[in-house]
C-alpha cells in the first residue's frame, strides 16, 4: 500500500502554483450535459474525483478528451440516464449530475449517495427543490427514479440551509426549465458564481449568483463554451498552513486572493505576515505561531469547513489555546485521533475542539480518513520532528494534484513510495 514519507522540520520557500477549483470542476463537468454543443473546461485538476466524473460522462454516453489540464466534453451522444450504483459510491457528490440527467433525457436514475467520513450527508433539500420544479422522485431500496411528467418548470426556492450541492443542482435545472426561478438563501460560495459564469457563457440567464438570491430565466437552448476554471481556494489554503507550521515564507500563485479572505484573518491572528498581490498570496510565518482564540465553519464568506482541519494542524504548534466549533458537518474531527499519535494536545466535545499549543510534534505513522483530514496530517508531518508515515493516500489524491511533488518543489523532505 502506497504511503507518504515525510521527514519533518524543513523549511519550506518558493511558489506553488495552485491546480483548477475541484468544487468548481465536478458541477462544471455535470452541467456540461445541458449543452448542445462540445464544452472545453480548461485548468482542470488531475485528480481521481475528476476521473470518476469523466467515467460517469462516457457512461452516459458523452465523448470526453482529456489533454493537460483540459476536459472536452461532447453531450450530443448522451443517451444513458443511470449512474452505476460504484460510481455513485466513489464520488458522493455524483449527486451533482441528478438535475443535468432530468434536463437532458427528463428521466434519470441515481442510488442514493449514502453518508460519508463527515457524517450523514441528507439531500433532502436536492429532492424538494426539484420536485418543486416538475421532476416526480420516487426514492425505492436505496434508488432515486426520476421521470419529468410534464416538463421543467420555474419554482420559487426558499432553502432552509445555503446548501452549495442544492444550490448547484436548482441552478442546473433551472436552465433549461419553464419559466423564472428564484432561489433564496443561496449558497455563495465562488464554485457558484463559477458555474453561473459557465453557465451564462453557454447562453443561460442566471443573475445573483455570489449572493443569497439567485435568478434564473430558462432558456430553450444552451450552447457549448470555453471556460476556465477557478483556482481551488481549500489547496490554495493548505499550502499556506504548510508555509505557517514551518515557519517559511512562501508564495501560492495562479490563485484569486479575495477568495482566501475567510481564511487570512486566522493565519493572521497565528502570527503571519500575509501579502495580497493580483493573482498570488504571500505568507511569512514567525519563528513561534500564536494561538487563534476560535474558528467557527461557516457557509462562504465565513470560514470554510475544508480549511478547519489544515489550520487545526498548523495550530497544534501555537502558543496558547485555539477553540474550533465545526458547524457544517457532523462528524469533520477524524483527524484529531491521527494529530494526538502526532504528539498533539487536543480535546473534542461534540463539534467543538479544543487545541493546546506543544512545543514540538514527533513523527509516527498515521492514516488519512478523509481529504481534508489528510491534508492537515500531511501539514503536521512537515514540522513533526522525525519520519511520519501517511497512509490512505486514496483520499488525499481526491483533491490535492501530487501534493508530495509540489512540496518536495518547496523544500519539503517527502516522497511517496
Ligand atoms: C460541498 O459539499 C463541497 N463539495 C464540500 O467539500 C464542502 O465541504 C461543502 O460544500 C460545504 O462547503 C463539493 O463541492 C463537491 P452542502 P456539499 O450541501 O454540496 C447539509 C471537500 O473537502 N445538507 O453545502 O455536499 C449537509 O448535510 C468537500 O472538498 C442537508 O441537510 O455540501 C451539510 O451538513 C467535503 N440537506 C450541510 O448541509 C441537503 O439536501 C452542507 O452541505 C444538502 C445538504
Amino acid at each position: 500500500m502506497s504511503k507518504l514519507l515525510i521527514h519533518g522540520t524543513k523549511k519550506l520557500k518558493g511558489e506553488v502554483q495552485i491546480h483548477g477549483a475541484k468544487n468548481s470542476t465536478l458541477p462544471l463537468m455535470a452541467a456540461s450535459l445541458l449543452c448542445a454543443g462540445e464544452c472545453v473546461l480548461h485548468n482542470c485538476p488531475a485528480l481521481s474525483d475528476v476521473d470518476t466524473a469523466i467515467k460517469i460522462l462516457r457512461h452516459l454516453g458523452c465523448k470526453v478528451e482529456r489533454t493537460a489540464g483540459d476536459v472536452v466534453i461532447n453531450p450530443l451522444t448522451a443517451k444513458n440516464y443511470d449512474i452505476p450504483d460504484h460510481l455513485m459510491r466513489e464520488m458522493r457528490s455524483s449527486i451533482i449530475f441528478l438535475g443535468a440527467i432530468v434536463s437532458r433525457l427528463d428521466r434519470a436514475i441515481l442510488s442514493f449517495p449514502g453518508g460519508c467520513e463527515l457524517g450523514p450527508r441528507p439531500i433532502d433539500l436536492h429532492l424538494s427543490s426539484l420536485r418543486k420544479m416538475g421532476v416526480d422522485i420516487r426514492e425505492d431500496h436505496g434508488c432515486l427514479d426520476c421521470v419529468v411528467p410534464n416538463g421543467l418548470k420555474g419554482a420559487v426556492i426558499n432553502l432552509s440551509f445555503p446548501s452549495v450541492g442544492a444550490t448547484e443542482n436548482i441552478m442546473i435545472t433551472a436552465c433549461l426549465a419553464k419559466g423564472k426561478t428564484v432561489i433564496n438563501n443561496a449558497a455563495r460560495e465562488p464554485e457558484i458564481s463559477d458555474l453561473a459564469d459557465f453557465l451564462n457563457s453557454c447562453g443561460a440567464k442566471i443573475h445573483g449568483a455570489g449572493n443569497s438570491t439567485i435568478c434564473v430565466e430558462g432558456v430553450r437552448r444552451l450552447t457549448g463554451c470555453e471556460h476556465f476554471v477557478i483556482p481551488d481556494r481549500i489547496a490554495a489554503a493548505t499550502f499556506m498552513t504548510a508555509a505557517a507550521i514551518t515557519g517559511s515564507t512562501l508564495t501560492v500563485s495562479s490563485v484569486i486572493p479575495e477568495h482566501l479572505a475567510p481564511v487570512i484573518p486566522a493565519l493572521e491572528e497565528s502570527g503571519c505576515q500575509v501579502d495580497l498581490y493580483d493573482s498570488s498570496i504571500r505568507i511569512s510565518a514567525p519563528k513561534h505561531l500564536s494561538r487563534i482564540k476560535s474558528i467557527r465553519t461557516m457557509p462562504y464568506p465565513g470560514f470554510p469547513t475544508d480549511a478547519q482541519a489544515p489550520v487545526m494542524a498548523m495550530t497544534t504548534l501555537a502558543e496558547g489555546t485555539s477553540m474550533f466549533v465545526e458547524n457544517i458537518f457532523e462528524s469533520r474531527y477524524k483527524h484529531v485521533g491521527e494529530l494526538l499519535r502526532l504528539g498533539a494536545n487536543i480535546k473534542v466535545e461534540g463539534r467543538v475542539a479544543v487545541v493546546e499549543g506543544v512545543k514540538r510534534l514527533s513523527g509516527a505513522t498515521v492514516e488519512a480518513s478523509d481529504l481534508r483530514g489528510g491534508a492537515a496530517l500531511v501539514v503536521a508531518g512537515l514540522a513533526a520532528q522525525g519520519t511520519t508515515e501517511v497512509y490512505g493516500l486514496h483520499h488525499l489524491d481526491r483533491g490535492y494534484e501530487s501534493i508530495e511533488k509540489n512540496l518536495a518543489l518547496l523544500g519539503a523532505d517527502i516522497r511517496r513510495v
